[in-house]
């Protein structure tokens, strides 16, 4: 009754040049180890369930994407949606189409964007939430330990009160999606936080009441279509369901707002690659912290700290380079001290509204 869908609709676009609209983050081959950061999720769900149950959510630009990296896929594995609109619709939608495959269904919601580097002990940590979530009508989240006053993840407190079917996983007292910087500092030190990691396990039958009490509308619009889930009417009733749907994420409509949400701290080796800082953290690096992929074509001389991606045949020659970003690919060329990584975003934008 083990289930799992992989959200792959994002754009990425802290990652441009090399994640673009046409191709983003979650299809690229990060750390040039032959496998794209959504190959590698589908091969850890391959651990967890049947290849069958497992389910992606995507933009309908992208099928096709999906379709050459992760070529076992069926048809009806494959979700395709119209529009953009944020995390809840795309939940909302698989949700409901896996229900009427299996009403008993357990869930794993998981982004695609993710590296985690101790897989038996991810594996544990959902089996462990599957279990609980096939016993208690509960939304659980996975919490890590957080290294620094992030304001692109969400915080969680929770409280002594457990499962009781398992002592390890806590009630959560308070959800708090991207803080500003002030709040997100003092839940740093407070040490009672946890991020959240964005990987959701819980019951079909408890998202979709969850839905159903905190965002009416929103359920309503799919569950209305219910009997075509699964059929050739599927399509056309989800591109009319997209254009009612609002464009929020799970976390603000549903994880801050409902009373039912646990908690399993874990350690697993999670990085969430939301920016070059993270791939540089991940990276393999020279001794005096050079993280190149592909190295064989770059030159470096009295350069430290830089991340440098590029296209294979390019050659890149650096001199007296110290914390840079340097990253090319379709043709553009992005060099930007690592400290200002986090104007890449507004960047792309003014970008975008000129060429
Ligand atoms: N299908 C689909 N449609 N997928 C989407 C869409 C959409 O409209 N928008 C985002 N996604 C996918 C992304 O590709 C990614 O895999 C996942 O959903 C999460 O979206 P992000 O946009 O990366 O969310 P975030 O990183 O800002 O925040 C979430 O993840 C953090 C941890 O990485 C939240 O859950 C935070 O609370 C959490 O800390
Ligand atoms: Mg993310």
């Amino acid at each position: 009754n083990n289930y799992a869908l992989i959200m792959a609709g994002g754009v990425g676009s802290r990652f441009w040049p090399v994640s673009r609209v046409e191709h983003p983050k979650q299809f690229i081959d990060f750390f040039g180890v032959g496998k794209t950061l959504i190959q590698s999720t589908y091969d850890r769900f391959l651990k967890i369930c049947p290849p069958e149950n497992i389910f992606i959510v995507t933009n309908e630009i992208y099928v096709d994407l999906v379709r050459t990296q992760l070529p076992d896929i069926e048809e009806n594995q494959i979700l395709a949606e119209p529009i953009m609109r944020n995390t809840a619709p795309c939940i909302a939608y698989g949700s409901m189409k896996i229900t009427e495959i299996n009403p008993d269904a357990t869930i794993v919601v998981a982004p695609s964007d993710h590296t985690i580097s101790n897989l038996d002990a991810f594996i544990a940590a959902i089996e462990q939430s599957l279990d609980a979530a096939r016993e208690n009508n509960c939304l659980i989240t996975l919490g890590i330990k957080p290294s620094r006053p992030d304001t692109g993840y969400g915080y969680i407190q929770y409280v002594e009160t457990t499962l009781p079917t398992d002592p390890q996983i806590n009630k959560v007292k308070i959800f708090t999606e991207k803080p500003n910087l002030e709040l997100a500092k003092s839940f740093l030190q407070s040490g009672d936080f946890l991020w959240n990691a964005g990987i959701f396990i819980w019951s079909a039958k408890a998202i979709n009441d969850a839905f159903s009490k905190h965002l009416p509308d929103m359920y309503e619009i799919f569950h209305i279509g219910a009997s075509l889930y699964n059929t050739k009417e599927e399509k056309t009733f989800i591109g009319n369901a997209y254009l009612q749907c609002t464009n929020i994420s799970i976390d603000f409509a549903i994880m801050e707002k409902a009373d039912n949400v646990y908690v399993l701290p874990t350690d697993f080796g999670w990085s969430d690659l939301g920016t070059w800082a993270s791939i540089y953290d991940m990276a393999d690096k020279d001794y005096v912290g050079n993280a190149v992929i592909p190295s064989e074509q770059v030159m470096m001389f009295n350069s430290s700290n830089c991340m440098v991606n590029v296209p294979e045949d390019k050659l890149v020659i650096l001199q007296g380079l110290h914390d840079y970003i340097v990253v090319e690919s379709n043709n553009t060329l992005l060099i930007c001290p690592r400290s200002e990584e986090q104007s890449v975003k507004q960047i792309v934008a003014d970008v975008k509204s000129n060429f």
